[in-house]
């Protein structure tokens, strides 16, 4: 299937997210690669998929799985090589399937060259400049620049030793200290960013998603404010700013847009910002990234008002920035929404997982009705929408996993009181039974549990009620239904909401545990089986009147 040169291909495709290390495994060493990626395009056409996002394949220790970048412009050799990587893209293209690479610009890998080469040379030297070094506080420079904790713990300040042996100046990492962050205000970082992204644009690449696409500029200015000023309750929103979601960022992103638009169809973006949902748009506008991340759905509770209450406020900021809005419910940072939707309501998940998925009891069926009656009601939602690998066969966190095979630094950093994100990356079941339920031949990095042989591809594929069933019906209708980005609110029952798009394509989602009648329209898809007229609860239905 060819491609279109459409310029606006991107803003109502719907983007199936893969983590590589976890996908397929095709040279049997227990992680996932791109040749694993390459055999199984004949299943992500099968989904009726416009894209796939492809979370980090670069040379990486992995001390962040893959989101500490080593050499930005080739393919880590435990994953292939950038021949296979083209290999890939024209597997994928040749299906009409485009690709996203994620780009990782507040920090590199302590491995960077040259990370590398600011370790070797001296204090104030221009190979220094390019990532953020401070002198120490205290007598000899022995306490941190500032008292600001990382995200995945203590600290986002690690000492360095110097060329002569001695402990010499401390350098920011706003995550682990395997990723130092980058100097933004060095010229050269920029230029290589955009060398990076015209490396993968000439490639064939159609888009980017950016990895915290807020935090790159710093006020770096001194003294150096203390934590306690950064408290949001306290001081609110722009206690924040002095290191995410300045307004320089927005110059940077500005001159990638120029990039862009260098390629025909111009590449495309999607912003991962966590700023307040009003600031947005700007990350999204068109002269900008394009796009950016509405994780709005993702954090909410199954509740029909709130739902209404995202998508409306959604719809408005993107009309807002000349962007479309991106619905996404699960990715590999987060507890799998099979799971959130099946546990009782204000859990808190980072407990349940400690507890190894004991307290409190998942309703594993509950999670997956939920789970397929919101996705058949972001399908029908104007915009795109993000899925990541493993939900479309309706899969769980796996909250048992132990200690000793973790790899998230959350686990390690934060004292072994978070267990972090692992669950959700655990390799795909491809297969019932066999090594590995069919992810390779021998393992797979992190352990799956025995129950993933019946959420596997094998045991879904063709069998009408299954999740992966209910995903292919609903990606493939939406293609045909997809018309303009507005919608109109129906009046409808309390736990329960109903909207229509241009040409009569109706949704209608029971939040509820009581059925409730469907409303008129012929129906064409449904969640779970229609009896007498009557939608079950935590279900939904397309209908076309
Ligand atoms: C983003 C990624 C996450 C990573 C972090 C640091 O939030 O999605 O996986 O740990 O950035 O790069």
């Amino acid at each position: 299937m060819a491609l279109s040169n459409d310029p606006n291909w991107w803003r109502q495709a719907t983007i199936y997210q893969i983590y590589p290390r976890s996908f397929a495994d095709s040279n049997g060493d227990g992680l996932g690669d791109l040749k694993g990626v390459t055999s199984r395009v004949d299943y992500l056409a099968s989904l009726s998929i416009d894209g796939v996002w492809l979370s980090p394949f670069y040379p990486s220790e992995l001390a962040d799985g893959g989101y500490d970048v080593a050499d930005y412009r080739n393919v880590d050799p435990k994953l292939g090589t950038l021949a296979d990587f083209d290999e890939m893209l024209a597997a994928l293209h040749d299906r009409g399937i485009r690709v996203f690479v994620d780009i990782v610009p507040n920090h590199s890998s302590d491995q960077h060259e040259w990370f590398q080469a600011a370790l070797a040379a001296a204090p104030g030297s221009p190979e220094r400049d390019r990532y953020i070094f401070r002198d120490g506080k205290g007598e000899n420079g022995e306490l941190p620049p500032s008292d600001w904790p990382s995200h995945f713990g203590p600290s986002s300040w690690t000492r360095v030793t110097e060329a002569d042996g001695k402990p010499g100046q401390w350098y920011l990492h706003l995550f682990a200290p395997e990723q130092p962050d980058w100097n933004w205000d060095n010229e050269e970082v920029r230029e290589d960013f955009l060398t990076t992204l015209r490396f993968w644009a000439d490639r064939g690449v159609d888009g980017f998603r950016v990895d915290v696409a807020h935090a790159l500029t710093k006020d770096m200015s001194e003294p150096l404010p203390s934590i306690k000023s950064f408290d949001i309750e306290r001081q609110g929103y722009q206690s924040l700013r002095t290191l995410f979601d300045r307004d320089e960022v927005h110059e940077i992103y500005k001159t990638w847009r120029k990039v862009f638009n260098e390629y025909n169809p111009p590449r495309v973006a999607v912003a991962e910002a966590w700023t307040i949902t009003e600031r947005r748009p700007l990350y999204a506008s068109p002269d900008e990234l394009g796009q950016a991340f509405n994780f709005d759905l993702l954090g909410a509770p199954w509740k029909s008002k709130k739902f209404k209450e995202i998508i409306d406020f959604n719809l408005q900021l993107s009309a807002q920035s000349g962007s479309s809005s991106t619905w996404v419910l699960s990715n590999h940072d987060v507890v799998r929404h099979a799971s959130r939707y099946g546990l009782p309501k204000g859990t808190n998940f980072e407990h349940w997982i400690i507890t190894d998925g004991e307290m409190p009891r998942l309703d594993v069926q509950r999670g997956i009705a939920r789970a397929k009656a919101a996705t058949m009601l972001l399908l029908a939602l104007p915009g795109s929408t993000y899925i990541y690998q493993g939900e479309e066969l309706g899969l769980h966190e796996v909250a048992d996993l132990p200690g000793q095979v973790l790899q998230d630094p959350i686990w390690l950093r934060d004292g072994m009181t978070r267990k972090g994100r692992d669950g959700c990356r655990v390799p795909l079941p491809w297969t019932r039974t066999g090594s590995s339920f069919g992810f390779g031949s021998n393992g797979a990095h992190l352990p799956q549990p025995e129950w993933f042989g019946i959420f596997s591809v094998e045991a879904e594929d063709g069998v009408s009620g299954s999740t992966l069933e209910l995903y292919r019906a609903a990606l493939k209708l939406r293609r045909s239904l997809q018309t303009t980005e507005t919608l109109t609110w129906v009046d409808s029952p309390k736990k329960t909401i109903h909207f229509v798009r241009e040409g009569g394509w109706h949704c209608f989602t029971n939040f509820g545990k009581k059925p409730v009648a469907v409303p008129a329209g012929d129906v064409l898809l449904s969640s779970v089986p229609i009896s007498e007229g009557m939608l079950p609860g935590n279900a939904s239905v397309w209908l076309k009147a």
